[in-house]
């Protein structure tokens, strides 16, 4: 104990317990360790995170790819420099300005029907995940469901607005959906109010498992029957074998607005652009227009608008390839594939015969 005053120069000192409750949790410390240690070992394989290959890393492509949309915005504008100028380099559009070339890329690559309007451009997935559930939580009712274990980003964003995040059991099928309708009747007869459950479909986060078309089906159908949102996270499904076509996304097959679809420009972009998006096409009685403007009313009052320099060189990226980001990867679909089936070969000759292992 301090006798008296304190001292003029002593800091000031926040109890942990008096900051938000999130920060206490493991949860908040996840993220900044993985990226801790991979700068501190960048030769070590690290299988914990999503960080892209770096060998394909190219300076000289950002330069390329802004230029790249920066004629395409010229023409645009009918050549009206002032507006070019103004366009990347002043405050603007809180949804973003790429949303037409997203939009085309989800028609491409994603067999989607993206209105642009319902799309915002967000700082990384990240972000669009917690513009989600920000609207999604209104009390403390509220609660989302996933996967256990699943991709700690979602944890982390749901414990920032003080959501719970339900757990529903994995299954050799990616998800066991006995137990994703027994949670939700568990769920409300404890009295909370479900309003999502958060899928990554594609090569999921960390189970690595594609969920089949049956089970995309199945889980539209109890979205609907429940009237819950799905929110669909696909960072990695272009990652794909070439030779043979995957399932369609969620998104694809939702004719009900039942899915919030969730990108990230991360590991088919430039993860450095920070740069990802959401579709949010539902119906918001009583305003003009999809939920997508209400997420942007919060991001408005978060990050204002996602960088339109970034926003550019995803935009080179996309017009480079005719807004087809499975053309724009295919020296890393390869890489990846091969680094695949080598991991599974030395898996395979180490633990092939291991009771237990699978
Ligand atoms: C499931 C999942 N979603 C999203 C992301 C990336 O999001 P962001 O665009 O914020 O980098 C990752 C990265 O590891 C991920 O694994």
């Amino acid at each position: 104990m301090l006798n008296g005053p304190p001292a003029q120069n002593a800091l000031a000192e926040l109890e942990l317990s008096g900051l938000h409750d999130s920060l206490a949790s493991p949860v908040s410390e996840s993220m900044n360790f993985l990226n801790e240690i991979a700068h501190r070992f960048p030769d070590a394989i690290s299988l914990a995170a999503g960080r892209p290959f770096e060998g394909f890393f190219d300076l000289d492509d950002v330069h390329r790819y802004f230029d790249t949309y920066r004629r395409h915005l010229t023409t645009r504008l009918g050549g009206d420099q002032d507006a070019v100028r103004r366009t990347l380099l002043q405050y603007g559009r809180t949804k973003g300005i790429i949303h037409e070339l997203i939009a085309e890329h989800l028609r491409v690559d994603e067999g989607i029907t993206a209105d642009p309007q319902a799309l915002v451009v967000t700082v990384g997935c990240q972000e669009a995940l917690f513009l989600t559930l920000r609207a999604l939580r209104r009390s403390d009712r509220d609660a989302v469901l996933a996967v256990t274990p699943s991709y700690v980003g979602v944890h982390g964003a749901a414990s920032l607005v003080d959501m719970p995040v339900l757990p529903v059991r994995e299954s050799s099928e990616g998800i066991d959906l006995d137990d994703l309708v027994a949670q939700l009747a568990r769920a409300r007869a404890a009295g909370l109010n479900p309003r999502a459950c958060y899928v990554i479909p594609d090569f999921a986060n960390p189970s690595g498992i594609r969920l089949s078309l049956d089970v995309r089906r199945r889980l539209l159908r109890i979205a609907a029957e429940q009237d819950i949102l799905l929110l669909e996270d696909n960072p990695y499904g272009l990652f794909g074998d070439p030779a043979a076509a995957g399932p369609p996304t969620i998104k694809s097959l939702d004719d009900a607005a039942r899915v919030v679809y969730l990108g990230s420009f991360a590991k088919t972009g430039l993860p450095g652009a920070r740069v990802g998006y959401v579709l949010a096409d539902q119906l918001v009685p009583g305003t003009d227009g999809p939920l997508a403007d209400q997420l942007a009313k919060i991001k408005s009052m978060l990050t204002v608008n996602t960088s339109p320099i970034a926003q550019a060189v995803i935009g080179g990226k996309l017009l480079a390839h005719g807004c087809s980001l499975r053309a724009a990867n295919t020296r890393e679909i390869e890489h990846y594939r091969s680094n695949l089936e080598r991991v599974l070969a030395g898996l395979e000759a180490r633990f092939g015969d291991t009771p237990g292992v699978s």
